[in-house]
């Protein structure tokens, strides 16, 4: 889907460099030698380490000019924040709906920033047709078609695909950790690495990613999900599947503990598969925090930077991507609101697209980071 040179033409990166420039407030808590150069964008920063830094994108927040400015400003890699979901994507079982996917690739592409696929197979958002239609007799077959028809629709375009996504709940009682979802019901394990054939088939240049939520905290509950992650991902490499990273959503609290030594050693277990790491939706929920604006962003911006420069330690970690990229857009307003009913502030900008101290914070992990 083509859209018209003036939809594209939303404003010039400098200039909104420059206003960065005077806006960005210093994020205390950090010391000022970590104060990230706002004359430069995050892409900036994080290109200098060759690391690639974008966000999730949302057609509708896209229609706002300023913040598709921002956008197009600070991000050098988009992701459909739902465009590419099976519920979006196939409104009828015969039919597939390309609409909001080509709109967003074509948004990345218009403004440089590459394109990356979210995301194949997941329990969820799945169309309300799926249950009446899809059993085990045709389940595999509707999952590879599925696959196939999608991936090669952007195949040499992809910067990336989340193949799979949050499969594994090791709270369900299985043995291999892995989620009771409707795939695995139908299919049984193998559709995991099903999946990752089909995809490869379809676009052999792509990065093929395994995505999972919840395996960054330190707790020991945690510890349980990352083993079961690395057994299944140590059984699709030594099976020769087509995997070529693992995506960490990073949904954090600003209360979750991170940078301790389980999550360090899981971190260099994944690195020895010779696995990249992304880190693919971050966000920082300030849902429970008490106190002033001012100080709910300076512990926000502390985790962001506690948790990325923490991270980025790592040459395994190669891409960083937020959930949106101002809290005027953030999904969390309505899954994770906040019991006073103030708005939450997760994002690197506020609802007036004005910089946080969070962007302060991931400048500032970015510049501090080794080159890889
Ligand atoms: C979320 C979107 O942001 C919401 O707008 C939608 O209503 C639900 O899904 N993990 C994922 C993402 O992998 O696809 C989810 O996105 C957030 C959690």
């Amino acid at each position: 889907m083509a859209l018209s040179r003036r939809e594209f033409l939303v404003g010039s990166a400098t200039a909104c460099g420059t206003l960065l420039a005077m806006t960005v407030p210093r994020s205390e808590g950090l010391s000022t030698s970590t104060q990230g150069d706002s004359s430069k964008s995050l892409a900036e920063h994080a290109a200098a380490k060759g690391i690639l830094f974008g966000t999730a994108l949302r057609g509708s927040a896209l229609k706002d000019p300023a913040y598709a400015n921002l956008v197009a400003s600070q991000c050098k890699i988009g992701v459909p924040e739902s465009g590419l979901k099976w519920e979006p994507l196939r409104p009828a079982p015969d039919r597939y709906d390309f609409g909001a996917g080509d709109y967003l690739y074509q948004f990345s592409i218009s403004h440089g920033m590459k394109y990356r696929g979210h995301t194949l197979v997941w329990e969820q958002a799945l169309p309300p047709w799926f249950h009446n239609t899809v059993n085990a007799g045709n389940a595999k077959a509707m999952m590879l078609d599925h696959i196939s028809v999608v991936v090669r629709h952007y195949a040499g375009k992809m910067h990336s695909w989340d193949v799979v996504n949050e499969a594994l709940e090791p709270d369900n009682g299985r043995p291999d950790g892995l989620k009771n979802t409707p795939w695995l019901q139908m299919i049984g394990p193998e559709y995991i690495e099903m999946a990752f054939h089909a995809a490869h088939e379809a676009d052999p240049k792509a990065m093929l990613i395994y995505n999972e939520n919840w395996l960054e905290p330190e707790d020991r509950p945690t510890e349980k999900k990352r083993q079961a992650a690395l057994a299944l991902l140590t059984g699709l490499k030594k099976k020769g599947v087509p995997i070529h990273g693992l995506g960490l959503q990073s949904h954090l609290f600003a209360e979750t503990v991170v940078g301790g030594p389980n999550l360090a050693r899981f971190l260099d277990q994944i690195a020895d598969l010779d696995l990249a790491i992304f880190i693919t939706e971050m966000d920082i929920r300030d849902q429970h925090l008490v106190g002033s604006v001012e100080s709910r962003d300076k512990t926000v911006a502390r985790k962001y930077y506690e948790y990325l420069s923490f991270m980025l330690q790592r040459k395994a970690v190669k891409v960083v991507m937020t959930w949106g990229l101002s809290d005027r857009y953030t999904w969390l307003s309505q899954f994770s609101p906040r019991p006073d009913g103030s708005p939450v502030r997760p994002l690197p900008y506020d609802a007036d697209l004005k910089p946080t101290p969070a962007w302060n914070a991931i400048a500032a992990a970015f510049d501090q980071a080794s080159e890889r």
